[in-house]
C-alpha cells in the first residue's frame, strides 16, 4: 500500500487517465475524490472503486469555475479531514485549424485547462501549507506543449501554459515540501481521442509510434502513482513524458516509406 493514509483530488476522473489514476490511488490505500463535471459518470466510477474496497468520494465541479473548485477542496476536507495528492487531469480539447479557431472555443478550452488548474493548485496549496506536512501536485502537460502540430494550435497553448506553471509553482512550493510535476502522455485511449483515433490514424500511429502502438490510461496511472508515492521525493518541477517514445523520436522515414506503399496498393 504504497498510499495508505493519504488522501488525493484527482479532477476530471469520471473516465480515461483521471479513472485510471483514481482507482489505483485507491488500490494503494489513499482515499480519493472525484471532482468531475459529469456527476453521473463520477458516481459510476466511485462505485467501481467502492466495490473493490477502495475509498472515494464524489464533488460535482466545473474546474472552469472558481467557486466550484474552492468548494471541491473544502468538500475533500470536510469527507477525509486533509488533502495530500492533487492531480489536476480535467481537460478538453481544440481540434480546428489555426484560421478557423473561434474566440469562444479557445476561451473556453483555456478556462477549464489552465484556469482550472490554477485555481485548484492555488485552493489545495494553501491547505497543504497551513498544515504543513508537504504534499504532492501532479498537472497533466502533453507531448503536443513542445511539438507543432495540425490542428492543435490551442491545445498545445494550453499544455504550454501548464508545463510554465508547473515549472514556477515547483520552484515556489518546494521550501513547503510540496512537490509540484507534470506527465506529459502520448496518444492514449480514452474518451478524448474516441473519434481522433480511426482505424486509419491508429494504423498511422502504430507505425510512427517506437512502441507500436497507443497508451492504455493505467499505463499513465502507473507514472503518477511512481511521482506521488513518497519514492521521487527529489523529483521537482520535471515534465515526465510518457509517451511510448513519440517526443523521442524523429520520424522513421524507412518506415513511412513502408507504409505509404501499404496505403497506395
Ligand atoms: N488521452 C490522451 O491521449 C492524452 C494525451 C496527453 C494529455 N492528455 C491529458 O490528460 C487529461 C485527461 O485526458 P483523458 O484522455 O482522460 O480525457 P477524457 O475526455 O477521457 O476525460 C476527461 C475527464 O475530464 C472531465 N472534464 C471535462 N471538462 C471538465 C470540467 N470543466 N470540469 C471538471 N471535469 C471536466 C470529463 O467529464 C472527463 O471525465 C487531460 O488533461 C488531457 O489533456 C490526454
Amino acid at each position: 500500500m504504497r498510499l495508505k493514509d493519504k488522501v488525493a483530488i484527482v479532477t476530471g476522473a469520471a473516465q480515461g487517465i483521471g479513472k485510471a489514476i483514481a482507482t489505483r490511488f485507491a488500490q494503494e490505500g489513499a482515499a480519493v475524490m472525484i471532482g468531475d463535471i459529469d456527476a453521473p459518470l463520477a458516481t459510476e466510477t466511485a462505485a467501481t472503486i467502492r466495490a473493490d474496497g477502495g475509498r472515494v468520494s464524489t464533488c460535482t465541479v466545473d474546474v472552469s469555475v472558481q467557486q466550484q473548485v474552492e468548494a471541491l477542496v473544502m468538500q475533500t476536507i470536510d469527507t477525509f479531514g486533509q488533502i495530500d495528492i492533487l492531480v489536476n487531469n480535467a481537460g478538453i480539447i481544440n481540434r480546428d485549424p489555426v484560421l478557423e479557431t473561434r474566440v469562444e472555443d479557445w476561451q473556453r478550452v483555456f478556462d477549464v485547462n489552465v484556469n482550472g488548474m490554477f485555481y485548484a493548485t492555488v485552493a489545495a496549496a494553501q491547505r497543504m501549507v497551513e498544515r504543513g506536512q508537504g504534499g504532492h501536485i501532479l498537472n497533466l502537460a502533453s507531448p503536443n506543449a513542445a511539438i507543432g502540430a495540425y490542428n492543435r494550435s490551442c491545445y498545445a497553448a494550453t499544455k504550454g501554459a501548464i508545463e510554465s506553471y508547473t515549472r514556477c509553482c515547483a520552484v515556489e512550493l518546494a521550501e513547503h515540501g510540496i512537490q509540484v510535476n507534470a506527465i506529459a502522455p502520448g496518444f492514449t485511449a480514452t474518451e478524448i481521442n474516441s473519434r481522433f483515433f480511426t482505424p486509419q490514424i491508429l494504423s498511422a500511429l502504430e507505425f510512427r509510434l517506437p512502441v507500436g502502438r497507443v497508451a492504455q490510461p493505467e499505463e499513465i496511472a502507473a507514472a503518477a502513482l511512481a511521482i506521488v508515492s513518497g519514492d521521487m521525493s527529489f523529483m521537482v518541477g520535471q515534465i515526465v513524458r510518457v509517451d511510448g517514445g513519440w517526443s523521442a523520436c524523429d520520424i522513421d522515414y524507412g518506415k513511412l516509406g513502408q507504409y505509404l506503399d501499404t496505403q497506395n496498393r
